[in-house]
């Protein structure tokens, strides 16, 4: 098993201090910066926009990882790309034409990525998953940080992987909503390649030691004993 990626969240990050908290994941064992843009339609929320991210990208030193929550993304993916987006997630439950979309998000030169509700059954990336990057399977209904883990979505982590492992896809699978220390080895077993962490990581005392020993714990469950 290859070793697995942490994402913190910066949407769990303080505001008032976010060139701070940026310049902690870059020093940290984080892998990628996760950046939600949240609409307000497609979900309860708005998180924060395109100053913000060219803010982000400013500062940032490792690979932005985009989770777009938001309806109709197709107008802003080349927004994304042009601020310097990596991977480029969009929801299944926004797009009425997914692979457009897809093609598009590889066209502009990022990795494309689906997120899944927590009601959206895998089996409906079947016939896409093979053009796929990645996969986000969303523990928590989108929309808020700091919300309680939802339990089925060991299963849908293992039900996704064995689509990829069928279709020969080369897409990996990134879980995001709840992840935490306590859940992170069930997760790890069940196949997620990438943990999204907000809370868990930017509410504890020194979000730089909880990156290292997340990272240094999920190291040693994929590599020696799963
Ligand atoms: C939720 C977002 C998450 C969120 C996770 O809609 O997609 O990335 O920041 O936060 P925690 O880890 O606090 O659940
Ligand atoms: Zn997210």
């Amino acid at each position: 098993m290859s070793k697995v990626k942490i994402a913190p969240s910066l949407l769990a990050a303080d505001f008032g201090n976010l060139q701070r908290d940026i310049e902690l994941v870059n020093r940290s064992d984080a892998d990628w910066h996760h950046i939600d843009i949240m609409d307000g339609v497609f979900v309860p929320n708005i998180s924060y926009g395109m100053p913000v991210v060219e803010a982000i990208a400013k500062h940032a030193t490792k690979p932005l990882d985009v989770h777009l929550m938001i309806v109709d993304p197709d107008r802003y993916i080349k927004t994304f790309a042009d601020l310097g987006a990596t991977n480029l997630t969009v929801h299944y439950e926004a797009c009425t034409h997914l692979h457009r979309t897809i093609q598009a998000i590889k066209d502009a030169g990022m990795k494309a990525g689906v997120a899944l509700n927590p009601h959206t059954n895998v089996n409906l990336l079947k016939n896409v998953i093979k053009d796929l990057d990645l996969v986000l399977i969303m523990s928590v209904n989108p929309g808020f940080g700091g919300q309680s883990f939802i339990e089925n979505t060991y299963e849908k982590i293992t039900d996704i992987k064995e689509i990829i492992k069928m279709t020969e896809s080369k897409a990996i699978v990134e879980v995001d909503g709840g992840v935490s220390a306590k859940n992170a080895k069930a997760l790890i077993k069940a196949g997620a390649d990438v943990l999204v962490a907000g809370s868990f990581i930017f509410k504890s005392e020194d979000p730089e030691k909880t990156i290292k020993e997340l990272k240094l714990a999920t190291d040693r469950w994929s590599i020696f004993e799963l």
